[in-house]
């Protein structure tokens, strides 16, 4: 007997002869075909699609998956949906299972995909053209080109949520178009995005309809089925209160990093921080420098991204005729890194680059002594309380972090500062440093005199990258965690840099709020 086999296989938008040569065979082999439908739909618009290919025996199963899933508290119909699938294939025979579009695409498949795994039969899945991929090429509007960014947007996301979407994107494809038309649509409108959207329904069926006069279109004559292509119109940028004005001067924020090739933080904290600077100054361009050149050597080695350093970045701003550029570093201290960056930023300040170059303050810079300046350590250790563990009731918690520290370097003592603010405010935290002068080893100490009996350790960097990981919560032997721990400590570990707690966040972006020109650039208070 043959061993029965699971195909999810992509049937494109709706032209029959958009189907992958793989998925023709598949269907071809098929002893059974799924054509999955949910509550609402009484015809399965895939099945009609993968139709001709199919042979006339070839049995089909109408099967309902309802829209709602739940991995951990399974409905009966896809319980009941799992044992027929898997009767048929305990009983040798392959199964095909329909989805309209991409298997992998906003389709019921991912659920049933993994709901699967495990039944002990090969599962393969044949990937298909999505609608947006057919309107483009049948209506010969690119999706892409260049530097673009798009953005897949289901219409039902929250309008906060769009709206940040909006502020980045060059291109869009709009999807699950309903009933908050007239709603999107005037959004679209305030972004640039209307003047040359296209909007398909249906695409590739003998029904479809195409409305090129976005601004026309009756809210009656949208279906689910819609897909809108877009693109914002060249001369309008959106701008905070998010209505179009013409771009004159060519802005920028470089946010300056020292960079981590660990990509899970790097996506939670730089990204992350990027992503609301470029929110928050929408008609500012906000780029990415990394200072560290191990970092980035990485990157390039093991992801094949290149990021700029300071001074790649600065060139081509230069190049491609910025007019003003601010330099907002993500450093925590003043320390070598940021003399580094400054260093850079000198030739271009000195050759006259950019018509306005302004440096923001790293998180900690000043100390509050001079009228008019906030103390940036009190906010900071605000910023921190945020995050501080809560200590249970008779459990004596001490919060130990641990900052990178720059050892032999002046700004090294701004982790100093920020102990004694720690302690004017009342908080069981202490600061010690990887490479800096406040140790460890006194961290320990400081526990032994707390009596502590459970130490919570947070990395004290933008990003919980290699130091965070390893040196403070790594296996060996000689981890922070681990030593402590074996001093017989209750020891947790939080794997969160900074970026991820938006109090701090905030602090970057009212740097940049507070970028001075980089000639009168101070000296931070520390150094
Ligand atoms: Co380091």
């Amino acid at each position: 007997m043959s061993i029965g086999k699971f195909t999810g296989i992509g049937v494109g938008p709706g032209d029959p002869e958009l189907l992958t040569l793989k998925a023709v065979r598949a269907l071809h082999e098929a002893d059974v075909v799924i054509a999955p439908r949910t509550e609402k739909r009484d015809d399965s618009i895939a099945l009609s699609i993968a139709r001709p290919h199919m042979r006339s025996e070839t049995e089909v199963l109408e099967l309902i998956f309802p829209m709602v899933y739940h991995a951990e508290s399974l409905s009966d119909a896809w319980k009941e949906n799992r044992r027929i699938i898997q009767q048929r294939l305990d009983a040798g025979q392959n199964v095909v299972f329909l989805t309209l579009g991409d298997p992998m695409f906003y389709s019921t498949y991912i659920y049933v995909f993994e709901l699967l795994q495990g039944c002990g039969h090969p599962i393969e899945t044949v990937p298909g053209v999505t609608a947006f991929c057919a309107i483009a090429s049948h209506h010969g509007m690119p999706i892409v080109e260049g530097d673009d960014v798009l953005s897949v947007v289901p219409a039902t996301i929250s309008p906060e949520k769009l709206e940040k979407v909006l502020a980045v994107s060059d291109r869009l494809v709009l999807m699950k178009i309903s009933r908050k038309f007239e709603e999107l649509r005037q959004r679209l409108q305030k972004h640039g995005f209307a003047d040359h959207a296209l909007m398909v329904s249906k695409c590739g069926q003998p029904e479809e309809e195409v409305h090129e006069d976005f601004l026309s279109v009756r809210a009656e004559e949208v279906t689910y089925l819609s897909t809108i292509l877009t693109r914002r119109n060249q001369s309008v940028s959106a701008t905070a209160s998010g209505v179009g004005v013409i771009k004159n001067a060519k802005k920028a924020i470089l946010a300056v990093s020292f960079g981590t090739s660990v990509v899970a933080t790097r996506v939670a904290n730089i990204d992350l921080l990027e992503r609301e600077l470029q929110v928050a100054y929408p008609d500012y361009e906000v780029r990415r420098a990394f200072t560290s050149k191990t970092v980035r050597a990485r990157i390039a080695a093991e992801e094949g991204i290149k990021v700029d350093s300071a001074q790649e970045a600065l060139e081509r701003l230069q190049q491609e005729g910025f007019d003003e550029v601010l330099v907002q570093p993500t450093h925590i201290i003043p320390g070598e890194e940021y003399d580094r960056l400054t260093e850079a930023m000198m030739e271009f300040h000195q050759n006259g680059a950019f018509a306005s170059l302004k440096l923001g303050r790293p998180i900690l810079c000043q100390e509050g002594n001079v009228p008019g300046q906030v103390d940036d350590f009190m906010i900071a250790v605000e910023a921190l309380q945020t995050q501080l563990p809560v200590c249970a009731e008779g459990e004596r918690t001490r919060v130990i972090l641990m900052g990178h520290g720059s050892g032999g370097h002046v700004a090294d003592r701004c982790y100093d500062l920020l102990q004694e603010r720690l302690e004017t405010a009342g908080l069981p935290v202490f600061t010690a440093t990887v490479e800096g002068a406040r140790t460890f080893e006194e961290a320990v100490e400081w526990l032994e005199r707390e009596q502590a009996e459970r130490v919570v350790l947070m990395p004290f960097m933008l990003v919980a990258g290699d130091h965070a990981l390893n040196d403070m919560a790594g296996p060996e032997e000689d981890s922070w965690q681990s030593q402590l721990t074996e001093a017989g400590y209750r020891v947790e570990s939080v794997l969160r840099g900074l970026g991820e707690n938006p109090a701090f966040r905030k602090i970057y972006l009212q740097h940049v709020t507070e970028a001075v020109p980089f000639a009168e650039t101070a000296a931070c208070d520390c150094k």
